[in-house]
């Protein structure tokens, strides 16, 4: 099979070093790839969301199958593109539908259907400028801190936690009447506070049935001790060690089952990946959000996990045969720690020679804002590499995962050194 990803991150070059494993993949292509994905595949300088360069790529390239990394082409239509194209329509496509892709692009789309399919999560109301009024009052009635979300895609900085009430009706102005998230924020979703620890948890579904993946737990903050800016994500383990068999069947009944029933009985049609954010508040799960694709860089934990060979794993999700299929994970737990550009999350500069990678023993590096320049490897972007470990224990994997981060180096490399902290 000839496969294409999209996209150009770390999830993507670890999909692309799963897939490579496979008997099953003849031609592997990235678009556009990082200097990692360079290794492995055929990087296509072409941009995810331009559908008609994509197309052109496919029909070039013989694609048989094209797995979709970021959520952007998804919540654009991708996949409707290919099922609406005479020379694409029989190219599978991993990832949902832009009806579906919704669950991502609208928060208010994925609060009303979670509320439909009696899916746990905090409680909510949406404004728009017309009701902004309504919206102060809304605030007043709830307690602190103040829980304030962009409707639309705001690349992940959409979501604002506030602790003072005039702070939370100053910043609803602004997301309402001054656009701060541009048409993100036409529409405002305000939730309730829900206090707990948090947790990703992977579904893989063909639309009839699905696999639950392993869960991982990210850190979003650049800071130690989970503070300072969001980013990305700054590190992951997988699996959770507080998803104990007991919560695990809570979160089976509670929120997978439901979520992939509500969607075949809402006729969303899904073939990919959905990605819930949990909040674990005492013992039970609530759904944060949803997302329609796999977690960078929760993607460098999870699949390094996977047994199965996952070109198979996709032509059961492509011909809706997931349920003939038997998953296999790796007992062991697997981390990663992010090396980011100093300043990231804020300006940062790129194009810093990095080296050291000859000398990584019993790591995987996958790349993630990383370009070849001059036949060298150079930085591209705010989180550069992501050094993933397997271990017997969270701990153990942290350590190598820690001793190899230490062996690369660029101008201004940081990473947090507490991953896991709080485990
Ligand atoms: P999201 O972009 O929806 O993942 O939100 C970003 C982050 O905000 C989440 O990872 C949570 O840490 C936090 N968050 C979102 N919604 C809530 C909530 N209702 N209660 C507490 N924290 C939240
Ligand atoms: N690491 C969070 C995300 O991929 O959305």
């Amino acid at each position: 099979m000839n496969i294409l990803i999209l996209g150009s991150g770390g999830r993507e070059h670890a999909l692309a070093w799963k897939l490579k494993q496979s008997i099953n993949c003849t031609n592997l292509f990235v678009a556009p790839g990082n200097a990692g994905t360079a290794t492995i595949a055929k990087n296509i300088p072409i941009g995810v969301n331009d559908f008609e360069k994509i197309e052109a790529e496919v029909i070039n390239n013989s694609i048989d199958l094209v797995v979709v990394g970021p959520e952007d082409p998804l919540v654009n239509g991708v996949h409707d593109y290919f099922l609406n194209n005479e020379n694409l329509k029989n190219v599978p496509v991993i990832g949902p539908q832009k009806a579906a892709a919704q669950l991502e692009g609208s928060k208010e789309f994925a609060k009303e259907f979670m509320i439909k399919h009696n899916i746990p999560t905090a409680a909510y109301e949406s404004f728009t400028l017309d009701t902004l009024e309504k919206g102060y009052s809304f605030l007043e009635k709830l307690s602190p801190p103040y829980v304030l979300k962009a409707d639309g895609l705001a690349a992940g900085k959409g979501v604002l936690i506030l602790s003072d009430l005039k702070e939370a009706k100053q910043e609803l102005h602004a997301m309402l009447a001054d656009a701060k998230f541009g048409n993100a924020s036409t529409t405002v979703v305000i939730e309730e506070f829900l206090s707990g620890i948090e947790l990703s948890v992977f579904v893989l579904t063909d639309g009839k049935g699905y696999k639950v993946l392993p869960t991982a737990k990210d850190y979003k903050r650049i800071g130690e001790g989970d503070t300072g800016l969001n980013t990305g994500g700054m590190g992951a383990i997988s699996p959770v060690p507080f998803s104990t068999p007991e919560f695990m069947k809570k979160i089976h009944e509670r929120v997978v089952k439901p979520t992939v029933n509500g969607l075949k009985s809402d006729g969303l049609p899904y073939k990919g990946f959905i990605f819930i954010g949990l909040i674990k508040v005492n013992d039970d799960p609530y759904v944060i959000e949803y997302n329609v694709r796999l977690g960078d860089p929760e993607t460098e934990v999870v699949i390094p996990r996977i047994e199965n060979d996952l070109v198979e794993l996709f032509q059961a999700v492509a011909n809706q045969r997931l349920d003939e299929i038997d998953l296999k994970i790796d007992d062991r737990t697997a981390t990663t720690v992010m090396a980011v550009s100093g300043g990231y999350p804020g300006a940062y500069e790129k194009e810093k020679e990095i080296t050291g990678f000859e000398n990584i023993e019993d790591s995987l590096v996958f790349h993630a804002g990383t370009k070849l320049k001059n036949e060298k490897v150079v930085t591209n972007g705010g989180r550069v590499l992501a050094v993933t470990s397997y271990g017997a224990d969270f701990k153990i994997a942290l350590k190598k995962s820690y001793e190899n981060i230490g062996k690369l180096h660029f101008d201004r490399i940081n990473y947090r050194k507490d991953i896991g902290f709080d485990l």
